[in-house]
């Protein structure tokens, strides 16, 4: 494995031996008869093979998402969704008590509420708000992630970032990898890279071995429902070592497996691509309408499915749009999120509800400042 990744894993992990499950021990041959992993044997009706525990990663599943993601079957740990990656991960590189994680907010609040449960510290280097949007302080992250009374262990890059939409470029995450290569590893969370015009950073994952990157089935395959997610990292010795000794037992449901697998055919990935297309249109309407009205600050440049709008009396146009059913994210509590809000476009009909919705506030807060 390459020392930028092995010497940065929690000495713990080096020399645990993970758990050896009844079913990692013997395969799935539908030859034999399994009577070693406590299963009950009768099936319920319409429940085909439920009764059994399911592969804990699935070789078919691995070349399909390895088809889909452009890299090799070894390159990949499947996830109960990108969240249980970043569970994992933070195990796996932070030292309790002492390590740090480098976030840059305002960014998800996973990376946070996972390094707190360790307990790791979490240092924050937060992004620069322009006129265009917001960008990496890349400097002084470097220099925070290579002070070592830090003991920062993991520094996360969301992109396209989420709440703020951006995506980070690839020559400043490569410099940034190669910066803090043997000091820190950078995870990049791409949970929605198939919505932005730049590519992952799948293709860079062979020279820069201190990157991991998070991808997953949630956001632009629309399948939320199933948890599927990913971890990618170039060195199989590691993804070999994160199979062994971080996953459950058996960690992908069956229908879960099952129906990450349905959707890996052309014509229902062509369907999800339609989709996501439908999507960024949708998006770009509420854009536009958002843009032309007097209320509004701001709408920040997205690359994702969502879109962060800076309004006045933000948190009363939430308040507004709940009264009808239409749930947004406030943001306007936050750091350098003042005044935002976040939407998810959905579909056109409810779409043209939120338009309408943003009319009858206009025309609320027309009335009531000329009175
Ligand atoms: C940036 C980011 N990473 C990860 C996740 C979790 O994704 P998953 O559904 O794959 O667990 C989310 C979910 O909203 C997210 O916004």
């Amino acid at each position: 494995m390459n020392e930028a990744l092995y010497n940065l894993i929690r000495l713990h992990y080096r020399t645990l031996q993970g758990y050896v499950s009844a079913g990692m021990e013997s395969g799935k041959d539908p030859k034999n008869i399994y009577m070693n992993a406590n299963e009950n044997p009768y099936e319920l009706p319409d429940l085909k093979g439920l009764n059994r525990y399911p592969e804990p990663q699935p070789p078919k599943l691995l070349e399909a998402y390895a088809s889909l993601y452009k890299v090799k079957p070894g390159h990949i740990v499947m996830t109960r969704g990108a969240d249980e990656a970043i569970v994992i991960l933070t195990k796996l590189f932070c030292e309790p008590h002492r390590d740090s994680i480098l976030i840059m907010p305002p960014t998800f609040g996973m990376y946070t509420a996972d390094a707190k449960a360790m307990p790791a510290h979490v240092l924050e280097i937060p992004l620069i708000k322009n006129d265009k949007g917001f960008t990496m302080d890349v400097d002084n992250v470097i220099a925070t992630a290579k002070n070592p009374e830090n003991a920062v262990k993991m520094v996360f890059v969301c992109s396209p970032n989420n709440p703020t939409g951006n995506s980070f470029a690839r020559e400043q995450i490569i410099e940034l990898c190669k910066k803090l290569e043997g000091t820190a590893i950078v995870i990049v969370d791409e949970t929605y890279i198939e919505f932005a015009e730049q590519e992952s950073m799948t293709k860079d994952m062979k020279n820069l071995p201190n990157m991991i990157v998070l991808r997953t089935l949630s956001k632009s395959y629309a399948l939320a429902g199933i948890r599927m997610g990913c971890l990618l990292s170039g060195d199989e010795e590691f993804i070999a070592l994160v199979r062994a000794k971080c996953l459950d037992a058996y960690p992908l449901p069956r229908e879960s497996i099952a129906s990450a697998l349905h959707i890996m055919d052309d014509k229902t990935l062509k369907t999800a691509h339609n989709n996501r297309k439908r999507l960024l249109k949708e998006r770009d309407r509420i854009r536009k309408a958002f843009e032309e009205s007097k209320l509004v600050n701001k709408v920040y440049p997205s690359d994702a499915n969502f879109l962060l709008i800076d309004m006045e009396f933000a948190r009363d146009f939430v308040a507004h749009c709940a009264k009808e059913h239409i749930i947004l994210r406030d943001f306007s509590d936050k750091k350098l999120t003042e005044g935002c809000i976040r939407i998810s476009p959905s579909l056109p009909e409810h779409n043209d509800l939120l338009l309408k919705l943003l009319k009858s506030f206009e025309q609320m807060v027309q009335k009531s400042s000329a009175a």
